[in-house]
């Protein structure tokens, strides 16, 4: 049976109830009118990321490309050109330098923007947020300021483009302006910068997307190497959506609050987040040849689906995974390839997310000082519906902070 309707309607419940129905290792559909499979599990995240299996760039439908990644991005790339291209992206972010020069930026916008937000009767939080990650990650990426207004402005851009990419209705156009805008915008600067007309600081991730070279040796066009910059910008403003679910956590496990002023804990806090909340649904690919996954024969150009939202979710990896409970991840280390939020594999080779150190710091730096932040949530929606993705609680976090006394 064709699953493309139940995914538009079911959301993140649809492969779990695929899942529910099926029998042996993996799930079978279609998709678009295509065959498809789905996997999930340790062993089938090495299965999935080997590229002599499955071949990702021929698998991204251009409503996807066209909003969250960009055209020419390194998501759209395979072999050689993948790897060269994501030296890019590792290089920047991987370094423990790197991660905390982008957590003290965010840890100082927060601190600058929260004394306002006692001034107001409501903030929303995820709003919020994505204007402190926004501030943050400009100044940390080299790209010049703007005034409140227009870092504003770049916040919605930016959160329009996560939010329009599985859709085909208005929130889909709104993510294709966003992206057009910002690419023409930072294609100028990329330029302005080749020419010694504008400044990037040593090392920042503007110097860099603009002296990058390809495996062919060639620099990036000035709209790819926007294209490239707009994938550390945008999903560093994405961070929002976990700093709401954290927000979300924190109040319906209370309990958790006094615990994340401990480092370690707000680190196991963050994970548990990335884990239990819904965000990226599953990534896929197209089988290269005939294979096989664990006796069963998967005909070449099948398309491959990883569950990633299941595999979080999936009982023969976690404890009571439908329980909150960030202690799972205090004091023992987990295989990188069990917990999925942001990809599985090697992020240097294959096409696991390269933002993953950056992603847990910023967020366990946010909940720790949310956590510390006296504010009362007004009565509001928090439903989470899986049917939207991505999703995020209905009213997204609606805070009242009480003026400190004086
Ligand atoms: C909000 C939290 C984030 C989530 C949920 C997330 C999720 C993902 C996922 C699912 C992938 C695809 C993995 C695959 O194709 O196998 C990915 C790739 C990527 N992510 Fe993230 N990510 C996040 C944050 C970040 C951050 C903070 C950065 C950079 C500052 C980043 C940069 C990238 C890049 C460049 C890729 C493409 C990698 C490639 O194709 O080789 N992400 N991310």
């Amino acid at each position: 049976m064709d699953s493309t309707l139940a995914l538009a309607t079911e959301g993140y419940a649809w492969l779990p109830d695929l899942w529910r129905r099926r029998q042996g290792p993996l799930v079978r559909t279609r998709l678009l009118g295509r065959r498809a499979v789905v996997l999930r599990g340790v062993d089938a995240v090495g299965f999935f990321y080997d590229e002599r299996h499955v071949q990702r760039r021929t698998a991204l439908p251009d409503p996807v490309v066209a909003t969250l990644f960009g055209h020419g991005a390194v998501h759209t790339l395979d072999g050689a050109a993948h790897r060269t291209r994501k030296a890019l992206f590792t290089h920047l972010l991987s370094d423990a330098d790197d991660v905390s020069a982008l957590t003290d930026e965010v840890t100082a916008a927060w601190d600058a923007a929260v004394p306002d937000w006692a001034d107001r009767a409501e903030v929303v939080f995820f709003d919020e947020a994505s204007v402190v990650l926004t501030r943050a990650v400009t100044r940390w990426a080299g790209v010049p300021e703007g005034d409140e207004a227009e870092t504003r402005a770049l916040a919605a851009d930016l959160v329009a483009m996560v939010d329009g990419f599985a859709t085909l209705g208005p929130r889909h156009w709104r993510a294709r302006r966003a992206r057009a805008r910002q690419e023409a915008r930072l294609a100028e600067l990329v330029e302005a910068v080749r020419a010694r007309d504008a400044a990037a600081p040593e090392g920042s991730a503007l110097a860099a997307v603009a002296a990058h070279r390809d495996a062919d040796g060639a620099p990036l066009s000035a709209r790819v190497a926007a294209v490239e910059l707009l994938n550390v910008l945008r999903p560093t403003v994405a961070v929002s959506w976990f700093a709401a679910f954290a927000a979300h956590a924190l109040h319906r496990w209370p309990e958790h609050r006094a615990e994340l002023a401990d480092p370690a804990y707000a680190h196991a806090f963050a994970d548990e987040v990335r884990r239990f909340y819904p965000f990226a649904p599953f990534v896929a690919g197209h089988a290269v040849d005939d294979l096989t996954w664990r006796g069963e024969p998967i005909a070449a150009g099948t398309l491959v689906l990883l569950d990633l939202y299941g595999q979080n979710h999936d009982p023969a990896l976690w404890d009571e995974p439908y329980t909150f409970r960030p202690a799972r991840f205090t004091g023992r280390a987990t295989d990188p390839d069990a917990l999925v939020p942001q990809g599985g594999g090697d992020p240097a080779t294959g096409h696991r997310c390269p933002g993953e150190p950056v992603t847990r710091a910023l967020l366990a730096a946010l909940a720790g000082r949310l956590a510390a932040l006296p504010y009362e949530l007004p009565d509001q929606d928090l439903t989470i519906p899986l049917t939207r993705i991505p999703t995020r609680p209905r009213d997204a976090i609606r805070l009242h902070v009480p003026k400190p006394a004086a």
